[in-house]
């Protein structure tokens, strides 16, 4: 498997707190039959951009060779983008895509007062030359609350990456639904640990997480979120078209 969306990367971030944990990460990344992994420390304020790449090269380079020698796992560069105004004045997000590729990480905030602001960041990011994947849409309060926000999102030809661990119940009830409601869609690209830490509910156990999907989702699904489209998205090909069915206004879940 392939996680696009890791903060392991120590001292960065949130994420991974030391180059222990890190390694640690990556161990059970192993365990769960992840072999390749981007990392996505968070890139907030973009007056920091060099300092960014900095030590995230700096991080990388301090983990990459014990990582592969010992685990068999592979480090990539990334980044989740936090979208903000200042943000998309950045002209050039090449060193933020997923190693390098078109595909951008973009976390939006998750409360916004003009939810429909969304879709004019999103064509931003578009014109700028990325294809935008929305970092756990599942859990941004106002996509929860209108469903019919993200069927215009993927119609505009976002991409989404849903944490699994959210499928799962991880991040509570809405979230939940919201996923499921995706995945039955079919408007699932990636899933992802999202992991800041080795284990738990923000741990990197996939496979250990995935047991706890109810109902279990379709292996030839599964093998396309995990597997298929994450490893598109490395090697920067395009991602397979996948046949998709308008989510259901959320009104009508109940
Ligand atoms: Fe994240």
């Amino acid at each position: 498997m392939v996680d696009i969306h890791t903060h392991i990367l120590f001292e960065v971030d949130d994420g991974a707190e030391s180059r222990e944990e890190s390694l640690m990460m990556c161990r059970i990344a192993q365990e769960n039959d992840i072999h390749s992994i981007i990392t996505t420390s968070h890139f907030i304020d973009v007056r920091t951009a060099q300092e960014y790449v900095d030590i995230r090269q700096n991080r990388i380079d301090s983990l990459k060779e014990e990582a592969a020698q010992r685990f068999d796992v592979h480090l990539y560069p990334g980044a989740e983008v936090h979208i903000t105004a200042p943000m998309l004045e950045l002209t050039d997000f090449s060193p933020f895509t997923l190693n390098h590729s078109r595909y951008l990480l973009a976390e939006f905030p998750f409360r916004l007062e003009r939810p429909e602001l969304i879709l004019d960041q999103v064509d931003a990011l578009f014109d700028r030359g990325v294809i935008p994947i929305l970092a756990h849409p599942e859990r941004l309060i106002y996509l929860q609350k209108n469903y019919q926000l993200i069927n215009e999102l993927n119609d505009m030809g976002a991409l989404f990456q849903v944490t699994l661990s959210s499928l799962a119940g991880n991040f509570g009830r809405e979230a939940c639904l919201l996923a499921m409601a995706m995945a039955k869609a079919n408007m699932i690209d990636c899933l992802a640990s999202d992991a800041h830490r080795p284990l738990g509910h923000r741990g990197i156990d996939l496979l250990e997480q995935a047991v706890y999907i109810r109902p279990p989702l379709p292996e030839y699904l599964m093998n396309r979120m995990l597997v298929e489209t994450p490893t598109q998205i490395l090697n920067d090909q395009p991602v397979s078209a996948r046949p998709v069915d308008p989510i259901r206004p959320r009104t009508t879940l109940f």
